[in-house]
């Protein structure tokens, strides 16, 4: 086919031709919404580099949570800032850490609403790294022990899902195993499976109070050079029992959501990170940027690119368009 026989033009002509021929949609069922929660009550500490972005407190938490559901959102992921942090992150897998406090009241409310936990020690650590830290180095299989610790603490407080990001090797074995020798086989592991050490994560940082005290995260989370080895990491966290994968970050890496996408047939997810979106909310805030349109071509790459879930700050405005 050839011009003038061929003219891809003819099917783009208006609207209505566009939407029958559209290769994409996206869908608030394709969302996952992130929420950070802190202790205190009526608490709503905004993050200075993420407009619209705040620390809650666990009552403010339950109604984010509340209007993102009502918008069709299926799904939260929670992070949670302590109270003390320690050497050991014990915070993270106490019966009353902040995390499960929220679960527990997030799920109370809206029990239909599907409450993913981050499994990480970073937010909890004194020294802001994501494992156990001995002579400088993060040690990977103490670590270990942790995490499954911490995810088991979060599904005995109800969470729906566990989704470590920490970046050890082995902790989806860890974690399974834990899981099922308590009961909870049937709790499904998203895996961070390609997380890469990445400047876009700074003010995630800022709203997690996350960043390590010293050196940095690129003994444990991926090369941002590498795609095989993406590969091969998604790989692992299939055998060792991932329900879904997840490639991070998502923009600057659609080849690699492509790539593990063409590889595995689980779902796959992918972080639209928060340097993402504080380069669309900050060039849209010079008005160099249109941010609902900016907003709506992003997600819709990512998914074209191969994912099936989107982790995104954007979740509740982009499924209120979907909505019109
Ligand atoms: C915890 C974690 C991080 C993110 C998700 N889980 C930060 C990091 O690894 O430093 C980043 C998310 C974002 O930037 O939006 N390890």
């Amino acid at each position: 086919m050839y011009f003038p026989i061929y003219r891809p033009r003819r099917l783009r002509r208006n609207e209505t031709l566009r939407r029958m021929i559209r290769e994409t949609r996206l869908s608030p069922d394709d969302f996952i919404y992130p929420l950070f929660v802190t202790h205190g009550r009526g608490v709503r500490n905004e993050i200075g580099s993420m407009p619209g972005v705040a620390q809650l407190s666990v009552d403010w938490a339950v109604k984010e949570a509340e209007e993102a559901f009502q918008l069709g959102v299926p799904a939260v992921i929670l992070f949670g800032i302590p109270k003390k942090k320690d050497l050991r992150g014990s915070e993270a897998y106490a019966r009353t850490g902040i995390v499960q406090q929220a679960i527990r009241a997030i799920k109370k409310r809206l029990p239909e609403l599907v409450v993913i936990t981050d499994v990480c020690l970073c937010e909890f650590t004194s020294h802001g790294h994501c494992g156990v830290v001995v002579k400088d180095q993060v040690d990977n299989d103490a670590t270990l022990k942790l995490l499954a610790k911490m995810a088991l603490s979060h599904a005995e407080a109800g969470a729906d899902m566990v989704a470590p990001s920490d970046m050890m090797d082995g902790r989806v074995k860890a974690i399974r195993e834990t899981l099922d020798a308590k009961g909870f086989e049937n709790i499904p592991i998203l895996s961070y499976a390609a997380k890469h050490a990445s400047g876009f994560y700074g003010p995630f940082r800022e709203a997690a109070e996350s960043t390590p005290q010293f050196g940095d995260r690129k003994s444990y989370q991926m090369d941002p050079a590498n795609a095989r080895e993406a590969v091969r990491e998604a790989a692992l966290d299939v055998q060792e029992g991932a329900d879904i994968i997840m490639v991070k970050p998502a923009l600057p890496y659609l080849d690699v959501i492509r790539a593990v996408r063409e590889e595995f047939d689980l779902p796959v997810a992918a972080y639209n990170v928060s340097g993402e979106y504080a380069m669309i909310k900050a060039a849209a805030a010079r008005g160099w940027l249109d941010e609902e349109r900016v907003m709506m071509e992003v997600l819709t790459a990512i998914k074209r690119a191969g994912a099936d879930l989107i982790i995104t700050y954007f979740a509740k405005d982009a499924a209120r368009l979907l909505k019109k």
